[in-house]
């Protein structure tokens, strides 16, 4: 299927070039099946992103995402947003959980949650976000949905720094996809997860080298 629908990335950058002497600490925010997750802790330990994940932190007590750090032996705690009066609470909970970890870079790898200046402002310009789109079209939920129902025949993946503003901010690295003609949202979506996982990893490093 990749062969038959060639995807295209830019800018185009490789492990090589991203070589970090420092390792991250990332912090990783997720609230789905986690297959981002899965693909950064894999990059990491393959040695191709140099990183650690010393904590997940995810929102739906049955998202499958949890079981995948347990493979990984990486640390995860739940904090349902259900349990949070405003947003601003859940992220200064994130926040300080993040802070007594020594996390310094922030992963929203599929978190569903908006964010606010409480994150936003603990880690300036260090919060990374993925989107199943190329920014800035088709910002918010049902991306994939919403690129079927526009008739593009070109979407894609975005990595970007998050912003106040949903699904905006400097963007890192894209992905773009063709949109085939017998295509449903899941098998969109399933060529783009291809995508994301490739350059989820390269758009980490690229933001480590471009804001130390
Ligand atoms: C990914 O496709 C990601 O782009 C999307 O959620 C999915 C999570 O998948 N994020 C957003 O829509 C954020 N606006 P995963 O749980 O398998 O990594």
């Amino acid at each position: 299927m990749e062969n038959l629908t060639p995807s295209f990335i830019s800018p185009q950058v490789s492990s090589e070039d991203l070589k970090l002497e420092t390792p991250l600490k990332l912090g990783i925010l997720a609230s789905g099946s986690g297959t981002n997750f899965e693909a950064i802790a894999d990059a990491i330990k393959q040695q191709e992103l140099n990183a650690k994940i010393p904590l997940l932190i995810y929102n739906n007590p049955q998202a499958k995402v949890q079981e995948k750090a347990a493979a990984f032996n990486i640390e995860s705690k739940l904090l349902n947003h259900r349990h949070f009066k405003r947003r601003e609470d859940l992220d200064q909970a994130i926040v300080d959980l993040f802070k007594s970890y020594n996390i310094n870079w922030v992963i929203m790898a599929g978190w569903m949650r908006i964010v606010t200046p409480v994150l936003l402002g603990a880690f300036p310009n260090h919060v990374i976000n993925i989107h199943p789109s190329l920014l800035p079209s088709f910002k918010g939920i049902k991306a994939v949905e919403q690129a079927l129902e526009a008739g593009v025949k070109i979407t894609g993946c975005t990595v970007h720094l998050a912003s106040l503003e949903v699904d905006s901010g400097p963007i890192l690295l894209q992905a773009a996809v063709p949109i085939l003609q017998d295509d449903t949202p899941e098998t969109l979506h399933a060529r783009i997860q291809i995508q994301e996982h490739k350059i989820f990893p390269l758009a980490i490093a690229l933001a480590a080298k471009k804001y130390p």
